[in-house]
């Protein structure tokens, strides 16, 4: 699978090693930084990685910061991105399951490497059940560009 991974200087370490077990899964990993624990800021880190994604250059997203929740906001501003900040590979699951989820944010300064090996795992591997699933996916779609509503 191809998989644009990227972080801030909080989730650099976490990212290291995420991106080392996936490379070791197989998987055609681009690491888009951050590259060391200077610090960086995270919305920037998003927007490469969700635009990848909802481009296609990428199948999947991975993104690490502190607390993965700004990377899931930011890269929830690309249309065609669906972000989860999760802490379980049973959460991860659901989002696959459920939202189709393309982009998985993690807790840097939370998660041990093992967790998030996990996670990844999960996240990659569960597929979309589509069906009344797909209905409720194509209505967040709609969402983009819907404008502000009175
Ligand atoms: C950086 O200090 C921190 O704010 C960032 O990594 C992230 O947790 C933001 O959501």
């Amino acid at each position: 699978m191809r998989i644009h991974i990227g972080s801030d200087h909080a989730g650099f370490a976490l990212k290291e090693s995420v991106r080392a077990h996936l490379e070791e899964a197989g998987h055609d990993v681009t690491d888009v930084g951050a590259y060391s624990e200077d610090s960086v800021d995270y919305p920037l880190v998003a927007e490469e990685v969700g635009r990848a994604v909802a481009g296609g250059a990428a199948d999947m997203g991975v993104l690490v910061c502190g607390t993965g929740l700004g990377m899931a906001i930011a890269a929830n501003k690309v249309d065609g991105v669906r972000a989860v900040q999760v802490n379980t590979a049973e959460f991860a699951e659901m989002s696959r399951r459920h939202n189709d989820a393309n982009v998985v944010t993690l807790a840097g300064r939370s998660i041990s490497d093992d967790t998030a090996f996990a996670i990844v795992d999960a996240f990659l591997t569960t597929p979309f059940e589509g069906g009344r699933h797909q209905r409720r996916v194509d209505q967040i779609s709609a969402l983009e560009d819907s404008g502000p509503k009175a």
